[in-house]
C-alpha cells in the first residue's frame, strides 16, 4: 500500500515535471463523423494540426491520433511532413470513396521518426472499383494505401489492408518494423504487400493475400530480416526486380526464416535485366513451405516482363545465396522447373547453396532444376565456383 502510493506521487512529479500530460486527440473532435460519409482524411489532418503538433515528448505513446470504433468515409489523402514521436491508432473502419481523381497514397508519412501505427481497424480500399472487369490500365494513377517514406524507427502494425487499389505498403529508410499485420487483397497484379528498402529494417508476423509482391526488397538494401510470412496467392518473396538502366543495384545481408507460400505465381524470385549493374549478395532463405507454387525457386538476369529487351552482358553478381529447409510443391500444370538459376555468362551468379531443398512438382517425385552459368553446392548439376 505504501510503497504504491509512494510511486504513484513519484510518477505524478516526474509527469509533471517535463511539463507534459499524455493526451489522446480524437478525430471525433475535429470534424469526424462515424457516418461512412463524412470525410475522415479531413479530421485526421485537423487533429494532426490542432492536437498533435508541437505537443510530443519522446514516448509515442505519449501522444495518440485515435480514430476511435465506427465506420467512416476516407476521401482526402493524408500527407504528414516530419511526423515524429507519436501514435497514430485507427480502430474503426475506413472506406475509400471511389474517386477517379485520386492518387499518390492514402497515407504519405515522409521523413517520420518514431512514429507508430498501430490499431484493431481496417482500411477498405475497394479496390475492384478502380479495376473494372480487372482492368488495370482503367485508372493508372489510382491510389495506394500507407507509405513510409524515408522514415526511421517506425513501428507499424494491427491495422488490417482490405484491397488497396494498388501497392499496399511501401517502407523506405532504417530500423523500421512491420508486425502482426494482415492485408487481404483480389488476387491481380499491383497490389504488393510490403515492398521495403533501407538498411535494418524487419517484417514479421504478417500474413498477405493478394495478386503480387507479398514480402519484397528493392534496393539499395543493407540488413532486412523477415520472419514469420504467409503468402497467399502471391507472386512471392522476392528480390527486384531491377530494370533495363537499373545501376549501382546494391542489396545485401538479408536473412528471411519461416515463409509459408501457397497457390503462388512465385515463390523466391530475384530478377534483374540483363543490362542492370550493380551487387545483390548474402541472402540466407531458411524454413520456406511452397503448396502449388508455380516458380518456387527462381533466380534470373534475364528478367523481361514485356519481352523484347535487348540481352547484354549486365554486371549484375548474385553472390553467396543460401536456400535451406526449403520443401513443398510446384504448379503441376504448368511447364516450369522448380529450382531456376539462370545467369548471364562470367558467371554473375556465384556460391548459390542448396541445403535440404526438397522440391518437386506436385505428383513429381523430384525437382526439375534448370542451371546457366551458376556454380555453388548441394545440387547434382550445379558446378563448384
Ligand atoms: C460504407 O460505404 C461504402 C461505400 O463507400 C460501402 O461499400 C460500405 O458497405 C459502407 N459500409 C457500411 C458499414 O455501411
Ligand atoms: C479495438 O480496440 C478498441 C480500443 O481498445 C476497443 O474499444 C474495440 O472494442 C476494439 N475492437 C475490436 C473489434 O476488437
Ligand atoms: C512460423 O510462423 C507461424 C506464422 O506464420 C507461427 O505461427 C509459428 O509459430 C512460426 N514458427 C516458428 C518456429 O517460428
Ligand atoms: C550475412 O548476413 C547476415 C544477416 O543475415 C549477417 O549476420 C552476416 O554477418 C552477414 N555475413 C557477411 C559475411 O557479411
Ligand atoms: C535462360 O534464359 C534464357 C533467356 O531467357 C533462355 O533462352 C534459356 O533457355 C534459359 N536457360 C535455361 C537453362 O532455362
Amino acid at each position: 500500500m505504501h510503497s504504491f502510493k509512494f510511486s504513484s506521487l513519484f510518477l505524478l512529479i516526474a509527469v509533471s515535471s517535463v511539463g507534459y500530460t499524455a493526451k489522446t486527440c480524437n478525430v471525433l473532435d475535429y470534424g469526424g463523423v462515424a457516418d461512412n460519409a463524412t470525410d475522415i482524411g479531413l479530421a485526421i489532418i485537423k487533429a494532426h494540426a490542432d492536437c498533435v503538433s508541437g505537443a510530443t515528448t519522446t514516448d509515442p505513446a505519449d501522444t495518440v491520433l485515435l480514430v476511435p470504433p465506427g465506420t467512416y468515409a476516407l476521401q482526402t489523402f493524408v500527407y504528414f511532413e516530419h511526423p515524429s514521436y507519436f501514435t497514430i491508432e485507427i480502430n474503426g473502419e475506413l472506406n475509400l470513396v471511389f474517386d477517379p481523381a485520386l492518387k499518390g497514397n492514402m497515407f504519405l508519412f515522409d521523413r517520420c521518426d518514431h512514429l507508430v501505427w498501430k490499431g484493431n481497424g481496417t482500411i477498405h480500399g475497394h479496390g475492384d472499383l478502380w479495376r473494372p472487369n480487372n482492368n488495370l490500365g482503367a485508372y493508372p494513377n489510382r491510389p495506394r494505401l500507407l507509405r513510409f517514406q524515408n522514415c526511421n524507427n517506425a513501428d507499424i502494425s494491427g491495422v488490417t489492408l482490405h484491397n488497396s487499389p494498388m501497392f499496399h505498403v511501401v517502407i523506405i529508410g532504417n530500423d523500421n518494423v512491420a508486425h502482426d499485420m494482415k492485408i487481404i487483397a483480389d488476387h491481380i497484379g499491383a497490389t504488393d504487400g510490403f515492398d521495403v528498402l533501407g538498411n535494418n529494417n524487419y517484417v514479421h508476423d504478417v500474413s498477405v493475400e493478394n495478386g503480387d509482391e507479398c514480402v519484397t526488397l528493392k534496393s539499395p538494401t543493407n540488413g532486412f530480416v523477415a520472419e514469420n510470412i504467409q503468402c497467399h496467392y502471391s507472386a512471392g518473396c522476392n528480390i527486384g526486380s531491377f530494370g533495363k538502366d537499373a545501376t549501382g543495384v546494391s542489396v545485401q545481408n538479408v536473412y528471411y526464416r519461416n515463409v509459408t507460400l501457397n497457390d503462388g505465381d512465385a515463390g523466391i524470385m530475384l530478377k534483374s535485366f540483363s543490362s542492370s549493374q550493380g551487387v545483390v549478395k548474402n541472402l540466407t532463405y531458411v524454413d520456406f513451405t511452397f503448396t502449388n507454387v508455380a516458380h518456387p525457386i527462381k533466380i534470373t538476369d534475364h528478367w523481361c516482363p514485356q519481352s523484347n529487351c535487348p540481352e547484354t552482358t549486365g554486371s549484375l553478381s548474385w553472390q553467396d545465396i543460401t536456400f535451406q529447409s526449403i520443401t513443398g510443391t510446384g504448379d503441376r500444370y504448368r511447364n516450369r522447373p522448380t529450382i531456376e538459376v539462370n545467369c548471364t555468362s562470367g558467371p554473375t551468379c556465384t556460391g548459390i547453396t542448396f541445403e535440404d531443398v526438397q522440391l518437386a512438382k506436385e505428383g513429381d517425385a523430384t525437382p526439375t532444376v534448370h542451371l546457366e552459368n551458376a556454380c555453388g553446392s548441394g545440387l547434382p548439376n550445379l558446378p563448384a565456383c
